[in-house]
């Protein structure tokens, strides 16, 4: 019985943290979508901001570009999303930066 609880108490401490993971990061699947849809246009080969990919920074570099940076070189970019939607790019380039598990350039 006392075995019983104890696990319950445990499984409760693995949902609540999973639970503030997903609202404190972002959605990495929603970031994708956002990404391709709205900076991909401007970031491919030829186009003016230059092929730009995951895989362009490590995980510490974008982390810098969404905090301190915030596209420096031309701000209304990033001017129109919400600070959920620059969180959930984020959190897609992150997850797939040069030097993370799941490197990834995006299709
Ligand atoms: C309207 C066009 C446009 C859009 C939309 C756009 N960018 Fe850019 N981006 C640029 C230009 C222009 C530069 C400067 C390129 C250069 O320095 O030659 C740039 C530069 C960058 C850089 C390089 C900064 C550095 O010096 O390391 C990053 C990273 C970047 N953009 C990310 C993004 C992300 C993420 C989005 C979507 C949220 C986005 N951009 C949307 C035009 C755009």
């Amino acid at each position: 019985m006392k075995m019983m609880k104890i696990l319950i108490v445990a499984m409760a401490m693995v949902f609540s943290s999973t639970l503030v993971l997903a609202v404190d990061g972002g959605n990495s699947r929603k970031g994708k979508y956002l990404y391709k849809k709205s900076c991909k246009p401007c970031h491919v080969d030829g186009a003016e901001g230059g092929e730009l990919t995951p895989l362009s920074k490590t995980q510490k570099q974008w982390d810098r570009f969404f905090n301190k940076n915030k596209h420096k070189k031309s701000p209304d970019a990033l001017g129109k999303f919400t600070e959920k939607d620059l969180k959930d790019i984020n959190q897609f380039l992150f997850d797939h930066a040069v030097d993370s598990d799941q490197p990834e350039t995006c299709g």
